[in-house]
């Protein structure tokens, strides 16, 4: 029997060419796991109305974690849904999987490292190495929206102001979330030699809900005095992060915040081609590249496959495999330092499978 077992998804799009493309490296470095695949996406959601179906939650019980390559998460317009015939007018709602499945599995630590590898032609500044730790289980993403606002919340007083008409969507920050995220920052920090942690917020206007985020942020912080804490809201911190993106260690904020600030600090470090991720909770862990599904490049082995290569290594990293995790970082870092082999992005003309190639020829 294999060591570990893992979940496989492609998903959709460039997903299947990235996890081809990984599957070159994890074989090279030899890990020694079984990968079990699983069905996710749009493709399901179209052929059977649920994009995470439960054969697919049956095999996160059999697995030790999984990775996961891209899918279609259309937009939440009636639009979209209204271009598959077999729906149309159905008033079916699609709901990104991915989202779901964090919040199913409590996978409550979005973890996104930006690293400005040496080499890179597409690096912002050289020397930017900073972790965005996001809330991954509620704030604006809990699915609680109304198209119109229900007639019953005009009981509550302060509803008055707002217009009968209104769209609104609810935002919601609990002391305990808010606290093992901003714990699991400060234990990295504590474990990766990192000196500051920087809590991001919007606590001048989201009074109440950030108002919880920060308080508890600030007794968390006050448990590690060897580390130096700081806040900003999240306006600032875009500004500063483009300013002085190496005052930078640890970022630490809730779900939309978070979304928002690991594509700025992703696009620093490469873009999309280099942004890897992962949700992490308690037991379990899906570990992704933060970029969508392209699907118009599908299957054309086009695109940047490191973002998911470093997925793969931050899953060894998670297993307790930190030696394969740091030979696999080391390869990585060797291809980009060299500049021989380049895809589209980094200004080359090599394939995605050609990438992964070069990484396990370094291994
Ligand atoms: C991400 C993505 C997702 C999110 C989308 C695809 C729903 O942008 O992982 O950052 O908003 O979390
Ligand atoms: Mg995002």
């Amino acid at each position: 029997m294999a060591k570990y077992t893992i979940a496989w998804m492609p998903g959709d799009g460039v997903g299947n060419d990235v996890m081809e493309a990984a599957k070159i490296v994890l074989d090279r470095i030899a890990l020694d796991a079984e990968y079990i695949p699983a069905d996710i996406g749009w493709e399901f959601w179209c052929r059977e109305g649920n994009p995470l179906p439960q054969r697919t939650l049956d095999v996160f019980k059999r697995t030790d974690c999984a990775l996961f390559g891209a899918i279609t998460s259309k937009g939440t317009d009636r639009a979209d849904l209204e271009l598959v015939p077999e729906l149309r007018g159905k008033g079916y709602t699609y709901r990104s999987p991915i989202v779901g499945l964090r919040q199913l599995l409590d996978l409550y630590i979005c973890l996104r490292p930006c690293k400005a590898y040496p080499g890179n032609p597409l690096n912002y500044r050289p020397g930017i190495d900073l972790v965005v730790f996001r809330e991954n289980t509620e704030g604006m993403y809990i699915g609680v929206e109304f198209g119109r606002v229900p007639e019953e919340f005009y009981t509550v007083k302060a509803m008055e102001k707002v217009p009968r008409d209104a769209a609104i969507s609810l935002r919601s920050i609990t002391p305990g979330s808010s606290e093992r995220i901003v714990r699991a920052a400060f234990d990295h920090a504590s474990q990766h030699g990192r000196t500051k942690v920087t809590a991001v917020h919007k606590g001048n206007v989201l009074r109440q809900t950030d108002g919880v985020f920060m308080s508890v942020a600030r007794k968390v912080a006050a448990e590690y005095p060897e580390i130096e804490f700081d806040d900003a809201n999240v306006d600032a911190m875009g500004m500063w992060l483009l300013k002085n993106p190496l005052n930078y260690q640890v970022v630490v904020t809730t779900n939309l915040f978070g979304d928002v600030i690991s594509d700025l600090c992703a696009q620093m470090v490469g873009g999309l081609g280099f942004g890897c991720s992962g949700n992490i909770g308690s037991h379990y862990a899906v570990f992704e590249p933060t970029h969508g599904s392209a699907p118009k490049y599908a299957g054309m082995y086009k695109v940047n496959p490191l973002a998911t290569i470093l997925a793969a290594k931050m899953m060894l990293d998670w297993l307790g495999e930190t030696e394969m995790a740091a030979q696999l970082e080391g390869a990585v870092a060797q291809v980009i330092a060299e500049g021989k082999v380049r895809t589209y992005d980094m200004g080359g003309s090599h394939t995605t499978l050609e990438m992964a190639q070069a990484v396990a020829a370094e291994l």
